[in-house]
């Protein structure tokens, strides 16, 4: 399972990819404007920083527009994902940009109905919400149990399923069970991937065993 980070923070990035972790990053308008920077110069740094694929969202919601904005995102790295809206425009331009040998990463998506008119777009990358549906009394894993489901009946179908809008450790876990190909974690997520209170506790009891000893080993 390939793990891209939530995040349009560049230090945080930084930290991350250094733990040999990060397989690709994940933004939307929503962090680009928490970052407080412009979009091309904060996207252009991450695309240094992590050689796989960084997502890159377009605004615009008509076509032309739309393929536009994809093809100018698309030319800042090679590793740019352009991330589309699940909407009939964001769908033909998720279409135009694939056959042109840009990743899409087709986003928004609540439904498996809306995953599988991405997998017949060509979408590279669809991701349903799954924090977003639970926060609305729904099951978000659900849907992606739903999709996998779906999309291993279509061997052809090589969109990868990347599960979006993770809120905690459990979407993580539950994601990795059903074979979703991607997760796109917050970066206090992935963090929370490490800890466990017997292993603070038992490193704990190791060392005050071990200062007890004496010894050193360098
Ligand atoms: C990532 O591609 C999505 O934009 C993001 O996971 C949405 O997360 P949120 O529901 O926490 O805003």
């Amino acid at each position: 399972m390939k793990f891209f980070v939530d995040t349009a923070e560049v230090a945080e990035i930084k930290d991350l990819a250094a733990s040999g972790l990060l397989d690709g990053v994940t933004t939307n308008p929503s962090l680009i404007l928490k970052s407080g920077r412009p979009m091309l110069e904060v996207i252009q740094e991450i695309c240094a920083l992590v050689p796989g694929p960084v997502s890159a969202e377009t605004v615009a919601t008509d076509h032309k527009t739309m393929l536009e904005e994809g093809r100018k995102l698309a030319k800042l790295a090679k590793n740019i994902a352009v991330k589309v809206p699940l909407t009939p425009d964001g769908l033909k331009t998720c279409k135009a940009l694939t056959s042109e040998g840009t990743m899409v990463n087709v986003t928004l998506c609540f439904s498996s109905a809306q995953a599988l008119l991405a997998a017949k777009a060509g979408a590279t990358f669809i991701s349903p919400f799954v924090g977003r549906i639970d926060d609305n009394g729904h099951d978000g894993m659900a849907l992606i149990e739903e999709i996998m489901t779906i999309y291993r009946q279509y061997p052809h179908f090589k969109t990868e399923v990347l599960v979006a809008s993770i809120r905690h450790t459990q979407h993580v876990v539950r994601a990795a069970k059903l074979g979703a190909h991607v997760a796109t974690l917050p970066p206090n997520v992935l963090r929370a991937l490490f800890k466990h209170v017997l292993t603070d506790m038992g490193l704990k009891a190791f060392l005050d065993d071990w200062a007890k000893t004496g010894q050193s080993i360098l």
